[in-house]
């Protein structure tokens, strides 16, 4: 057994109260490698920001749990080493679909944990997310459960079709389960391609996608006030990343995220955690192959890896500073 409090790690409790009372969300990045973690780190640090390092399914299956945990673990004493006495870093498991996943991150370093009980039956939602929680809260670990159902494709978590959240659920459901923050479907969806270029309008030569369900959360806010809320599938798909992409032999068609603006009224609500995955990828790759365009030569893959680290590190920031505002929000520098 790891606590992760051994590893210098928190879970997410004190950092989402000052957020909702705040006006401000944390950012959620997810990270498979240890130039992502770098990355976070480093804009972590340098906006003397919380931040929440995710990890999925696929992502254990591509990094090995170990090795992930103990990459966190780097990223706390990274961290001090880069001038920050007390950061907060939550280590995070994203879309655990058994209580075995979750039983196995808490007994492994995890400060939190993400039951998605989302795709079955009201009931089995409920009692799936309880025994998480059970387990969860003996070791002051929490928990983010998840009522309706997000469309999209995210490593091993799909689903066609979205279910807005039902607000007439959410006091049930979050009573019974006991969760400490709830994921909530308002029209976000993951990875790059949200929305079809049909479902948009064409404003000044930018297609502009339907906007979020604002009716939905604030009727979830006042049903649960105070209450933790989670936005999972917020990437917003620069348009300069997919550019670059398709300029240095990509093909990326259609790709349409979710406006800044949507994410940065939404952070100033109860929503006080944002999901960004796709982004990072976008932002690493775009700067790969950029680099690898420019320089056929290279072959030492520090040399495309440091600019893919440098873009994600400016992406981050960038998210951090004009969208989340969750900059200068660490309890003590
Ligand atoms: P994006 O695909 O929009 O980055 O969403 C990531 C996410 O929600 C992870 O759970």
């Amino acid at each position: 057994m790891v606590n992760y409090k051994d590893l210098g790690l928190v879970n997410t409790r004190e950092m989402f109260k000052r957020a909702v009372a705040g006006g401000y969300a944390i950012p959620a990045f997810n990270f498979n490698t240890m130039e992502q973690m770098q990355a976070i780190v480093m804009a972590a640090v340098e906006t003397k920001s919380p931040v929440i390092m995710q990890v999925s399914k696929g992502a254990r299956n591509y990094a090995n749990g170990t090795i992930l945990r103990n990459l966190a673990k780097g990223a706390v004493e990274y961290a001090k080493e880069l001038g920050c006495e007390h950061p907060e870093i939550v280590l995070h498991l994203d879309h655990g679909d058994t209580f075995e996943l979750c039983k196995e991150c808490i007994d492994n370093g995890f400060s939190s944990v993400m039951i998605d009980g989302s795709h079955l039956p009201y009931e089995e939602n409920i009692a799936l997310a309880k025994k998480v929680v059970d387990y969860a809260h003996q070791f002051d670990v929490t928990v983010e459960a998840e009522l309706g159902v997000l469309a999209g494709v995210e490593d091993e978590v799909s689903a066609a079709e979205s279910h807005y959240t039902k607000p007439e659920e959410v006091i049930d459901f979050s009573t019974r389960t006991g969760c400490d923050s709830l994921a909530i479907s308002i029209g976000t969806s993951h990875g790059a391609h949200k929305f079809t270029p049909e479902q948009c309008t064409l404003v000044n030569g930018v297609l502009v996608p339907p906007p979020l369900a604002f009716d939905i959360l604030h009727e979830i806010e006042k049903k649960l006030p105070g209450f933790p809320i989670v936005l999972h599938g917020s990437s917003s798909v620069p348009m300069d990343e997919v550019n670059t992409i398709n300029q240095y032999g990509g093909h990326l068609e259609a790709a349409i995220g979710i406006p800044e603006e949507q994410l940065r009224e939404a952070s100033k609500s109860a929503v006080c955690k944002i999901n960004i995955d796709s982004d990072s990828r976008l932002a690493m790759t775009a700067a790969i192959r950029k680099h690898l365009a420019e320089h056929p030569g290279d072959f030492d893959p520090r040399q495309y890896l440091k600019p893919a680290r440098e873009n994600m590190k400016k992406m981050y920031i960038h998210k951090i500073v004009n969208v989340l505002g969750s900059d200068g929000k660490l309890a003590q520098c």
